[in-house]
């Protein structure tokens, strides 16, 4: 009888003449159980042997298990090891921000992500263990951070998160560079944990949090206008461009908030509506930023499948080249 873990052939994923495929998870909506795992290079340990790892991660990939598994990379390390395996502009976190009034948004990049996600904690748990018994010696876990759905699509504002959400027909020309560029079938993720500051927020009434937000809490309306200094005004996609988000809740019933999730096919939009939220660019500082605090911050690009092959152990044509 076949184990549940039984391997059969090895397959390469991509064929001749389509596109590069992206990493699924990335537009695998639905699932209430996350975990983030940002890990970084053990001492002594190479770039190279941690992509390596990463890539061969295969068995978190299965179908059976039932959990999506995306990994990205530090920008600049997975350039180095692919030149032109990613977009010219993408950079990593490494400067905090500042906005013209001293708020800041911290850089704490890391060398690689793993974000597992499943219908329950259970599995999700089970594969990240596994994930994390794979990398073996070669990383070791900076951040972890916990996420799960509240009432269906609100963040722990109470608001719904993600109206503006491209739809899944529209999320992947969004989210993911388009074929024949450098880093094809790639995204640029930008992961942020953020903090509420619940008690603050929750002093608000209603009609107040709704100016923070820009939209109304029961069923998420923009307001008509938006407050120039609202989360939606600050962010709006028709100035910056569009991008696709997946944001979850973490924590606890006193240390809590927002785990930001936002891909895009390039970098700009995302670093934009960062300045933009700080007053860097322009308008006020965005109202939401005095309810929750940036915790984290950091950039990955989250190649496809079949540049992240390239690396699996034992697969051919591995180590530099462009794709
Ligand atoms: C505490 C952190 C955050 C919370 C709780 C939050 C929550 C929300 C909510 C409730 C909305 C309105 C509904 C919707 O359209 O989705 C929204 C909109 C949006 N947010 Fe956030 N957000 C956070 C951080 C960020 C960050 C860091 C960015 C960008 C880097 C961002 C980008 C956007 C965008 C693009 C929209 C849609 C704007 C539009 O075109 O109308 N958000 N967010």
């Amino acid at each position: 009888m076949k184990g549940r873990r039984t391997r059969t052939k090895r397959s390469r994923s991509g064929s001749p003449g389509l596109p590069p495929t992206p990493q699924a998870g990335i537009l695998a909506v639905g699932t209430g159980a996350h975990v983030y795992l940002e890990v970084d290079r053990t001492a002594g340990a190479r770039a190279l042997d941690l992509v390596h790892a990463v890539a061969g991660l295969r068995e978190a990939r299965t179908t059976t298990a039932g959990v999506n598994l995306v990994v990205g990379f530090r920008p600049g390390m997975w350039r180095r090891l692919l030149p032109g395996g990613i977009p010219r502009e993408v950079v990593g976190f490494d400067r905090a921000l500042r906005g013209p009034d001293g708020y800041t948004m911290p850089a704490t990049q890391h060398d690689a992500v793993l974000w597992l996600s499943g219908m329950s904690q259970d599995v999700v748990f089970d594969e990240a263990r596994a994930a994390l018994r794979a990398l073996g010696s070669v990383a070791s876990v900076s951040t972890e951070t916990v996420g799960w759905t509240y009432r269906r699509d609100r963040d722990l504002t109470g608001f719904v998160d993600g109206t503006e959400n491209p739809t899944l027909v529209e999320a992947p020309a969004v989210a993911l560079v388009p074929a024949r560029q450098a880093g094809a079938g790639g995204s640029v993720l930008l992961l942020q944990k953020w903090r509420h500051l619940a008690a603050r927020w929750e002093s608000l009434s209603v009609a107040a949090q709704e100016r923070v937000i820009g939209r109304t809490k029961a069923d998420s309306v923009e307001l008509e206008p938006k407050p120039s200094d609202s989360h939606a005004g600050r962010t709006d996609q028709d100035v910056f461009g569009k991008i696709f988000r997946r944001n979850v809740a973490y924590g606890t019933v006193t240390d809590h908030g927002t785990i930001f999730v936002g891909f895009c096919a390039s970098q700009r939009p995302l670093r934009a509506m960062l300045e933009s939220m700080l007053g860097l660019r322009g308008g006020p500082r965005d109202a939401l930023t005095r309810f929750a605090r940036p915790l984290t911050g950091a950039f990955y690009f989250v190649p496809s499948l079949d540049a992240l092959q390239r690396f699996a152990p034992q697969s051919e044509g591995a180590e530099g080249g462009s794709g």
